[in-house]
């Protein structure tokens, strides 16, 4: 058992709850600035992959700006101190409420996904007299090489603005008054492990740049989006993702022309490795192959593993006795409610703490009350 905390300190708490390892957390952050830092890149962090204050005030401490995409996320980044002109703001389908929050707050970029979205934005700025800023969500069509659900990149995703409709869309930004183009955009998808993707990216991104030289158009800013992993099998040996060699990489294969910067919109791997889902151990029920260790968490509080399922690694931080398989399950009233088939762990009783790791990302956020369930409380390493 590595888990990194004096587990007395959390046995008394009422499970679940999500509990955050802050110094982790800042030691991420810290590695993301001073690798980005070395190339000038700027990182807006994804609000998507955990929108908690506290997580967000520490971001924003540490000067990232921020990656929102509905208008309840750019209302809680300014909350939580991120200034307005670090704040882009992306969605196939924003409202025009969500649009007019923007404006008015003078954001930085609105990355538009579609040639009518292009002109209501237009619309709704002209009627505040501003002009908006714009980058061009384009759809690259390369292959993440992640679950479907969390591939955004492909021809066939409702994602992004196709490449055959450039011409167009470029000719209607030429006769709109009120928008004005600030960057072209990409986001191939998320928990991506393989680099080679983000390569495959750089190669396409490089290609279209050609095509934006060749009608006379310099965006001034590259944003080539998130979707860097981490190691949900590994989550002590690789608590902070390799961004060396994921910034160098950008570094090496993007050709940027004279002036141009580049942005990213890293969500997990600033967030993920930082919080497990703390649950107690119900019941020990007999199976008929594996007994069910049933927890006191739901999908309800972690849903990756019925939406996507995804892996998280689960640890008994309480029994170190031989150890069984068991299938770990939760209360809620759904076969895909489980957290894990066949989980080798010590030798589990009612009342014994449950971490599933790497809970950061995708976690709290997306925790719900389906079937009238309280929604999971959140604990810090440094206020406990
Ligand atoms: C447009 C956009 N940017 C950034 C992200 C963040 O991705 P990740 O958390 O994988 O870094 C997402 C999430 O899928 C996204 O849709």
């Amino acid at each position: 058992m590595k888990f990194n905390f004096p587990v007395e300190t959390l046995t008394n708490i009422n499970t679940p709850f999500y509990f955050y390892d802050m110094e982790l957390l800042n030691a991420t952050l810290d590695a993301v600035a001073s690798e980005a830092g070395k190339y000038g890149f700027k990182v807006h962090y994804a609000v998507k992959a955990n929108a908690n204050d506290r997580i967000l005030q520490a971001i924003e401490s540490k000067g990232f700006g921020a990656d929102c995409v509905s208008g309840h996320e750019v209302q809680k980044a300014i909350d939580c101190g991120f200034p307005s002109d670090g704040i882009v703001f992306a969605g196939v389908g924003k409202s025009d409420w969500e649009i007019n929050l923007g404006l008015d707050n003078n954001i930085a970029c609105f990355n538009v996904e579609s040639i009518p979205e292009l002109e209501i934005i237009d619309e709704l700025a002209g009627k505040k007299g501003k002009v908006a800023k714009v980058a061009l969500r384009i759809n690259p069509n390369v292959n993440a090489n992640t679950h479907h659900y969390i591939t955004t990149g492909l021809n066939e995703n409702k994602f992004g603005i196709n490449q055959w409709d450039l011409e167009k869309v470029v000719d209607v930004l030429s006769v709109l008054k009120n928008v004005e183009l600030e960057g072209i955009h990409f986001h191939i998808g998320s928990q991506i492990t393989d680099l080679h993707s983000f390569r495959d990216l750089c190669i396409r991104v490089n290609e279209l740049q050609k095509w934006f030289v060749s009608r006379q158009i310099m965006p001034k800013v590259v944003n080539v989006g998130g979707g860097l992993g981490i190691s949900y099998e590994q989550p002590d040996e690789q608590s902070i993702p390799d961004f060396e060699s994921y910034f160098a990489l950008f570094n090496d294969l993007l050709e940027l022309m004279p002036g141009q910067e580049l942005h990213f919109e890293l969500g997990r791997s600033l967030v993920g490795q930082s919080a497990s889902l703390l649950t107690k151990v119900l019941y020990i029920k007999e199976g008929v192959q594996t007994n069910f260790a049933i927890v006191d968490a739901g999908m309800s509080d972690l849903i990756r593993p019925a939406l996507y399922q995804a892996y998280h690694k689960i640890e008994n931080l309480t029994s170190a006795d031989e150890e069984e398989k068991y299938d770990v399950v939760g209360p809620i009233c759904e076969s895909s409610d489980c957290f894990g088939k066949a989980v080798l762990l010590p030798k589990t009783k009612r009342g014994d703490l449950i971490a599933l790791r790497s809970a950061g990302a995708y976690g709290e956020v997306m925790a719900n009350q389906y079937n009238l369930r309280t929604l999971p409380k959140a604990y810090y390493s440094d206020s406990i």
